[in-house]
């Protein structure tokens, strides 16, 4: 019994070391590293090779080291027979929640313009907008849409929200289903997609979609990549209909270098860490789940195979 780390980036040991720090009983190996791949019953983890999953005979459960699991389905050879957990984590919905706050009051306030003005030695006071003023319009209420929308309610904003089921979140409008997306539109001046990427919500944020938001409106994707449909923001952003946006995610990352986000005054960008699964907060959910799969038990934070989410 073990559990195998895969990812491509540099975190492996980290989360190998967190993992060990908190139970040293355990047995975990980086995918890299030499080992029998029949003990493995639990795969941790994040944007793997694809086809890396399918060379542990014995697995059980493939977790996924972050609150997404799209990346897991696109990979056509991955088990998903097996069950598939995600992080389900308040810090990482307080840190998503935080980078959006920051986003949207940097916006409302013209910072951006004024450090692009500051270079230029330019003084041009630009008028600032009021949060009381605003309504933000939140793309997917889940664990993430829901801890923003609270915020934003704290902060003293107008939020509403779309999603597939009627949400009950105090002081936030709730819309529903195809048939509400036209009325959430029309309402929205800073639209959020937080939605899980499943082959519904492919391409969500498209050119009919931003026709639908009043002129001006201001879009921050912090969900994946391929909501967007690239062509349709710039084409938004230079008519003027849209009045700016900010990515945190792509299509492919890192962005290519000559994709034209990088040098589009409207497009404020990030490199996909809005929110991060931190091995201090989201260890001991890990190891409860590997102790509840050893002992056949129901496993915490499951992902439901026909939603994709
Ligand atoms: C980050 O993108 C995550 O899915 O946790």
């Amino acid at each position: 019994m073990a559990i195998v780390i895969i990812r491509q980036d540099n975190k492996t040991q980290e989360w190998k070391n967190a993992l060990l720090a908190v139970d040293s009983s355990i047995e975990v190996y980086a995918y890299e590293e030499d080992y029998d791949s029949n003990d493995i019953d639990m795969a941790l983890i994040w944007k793997h090779p694809e086809g890396s999953l399918t060379q542990f005979p014995n697995l059980k459960c493939i977790a996924s080291n972050g609150a997404g699991v799209d990346f897991i389905f696109e990979d056509k050879t991955a088990p998903i027979h097996l069950p598939i957990t995600r992080i389900v984590d308040s810090y990482l919905a307080a840190d998503m929640s935080e980078h959006v706050l920051a986003l949207i009051l940097a916006y409302l306030k013209n910072i951006e313009h004024y450090k692009v003005d500051q270079f230029k030695k330019i003084w041009k006071p630009i008028q600032y907008k009021r949060i009381a003023d605003f309504n933000i319009g939140i793309l997917g209420l889940g664990t993430l849409g829901q801890a923003l929308a609270n915020d934003l309610v704290k902060f003293g904003f107008k939020v509403q929200g779309w999603s597939n089921s009627r949400k009950k979140i105090d002081n936030v409008e709730s819309f529903e289903g195809q048939a509400e997306l036209s009325k959430f539109l029309s309402t929205t001046e800073v639209l959020v997609c937080l939605l899980p990427l499943t082959d519904e919500t492919y391409g969500i944020l498209n050119k009919k979609l931003f026709k639908q938001l009043p002129k001006g409106a201001y879009v921050i994707n912090v969900a994946r990549g391929g909501h967007l449909v690239d062509n349709d923001l710039i084409e938004m952003l230079d008519n003027e209909h849209l009045s700016g946006a900010s990515l945190d995610v792509y299509h492919k990352e890192p962005l290519v270098k000559h994709h034209p986000f990088w040098e589009h005054s409207k497009v404020h960008m990030t490199p996909h860490y809005a929110s991060v699964s931190d091995t201090k907060f989201v260890v001991p959910q890990i190891l409860e789940n590997y102790r509840r799969l050893q002992k056949n038990e129901p496993l915490l934070n499951l992902v439901s195979k026909s939603k994709g989410y």
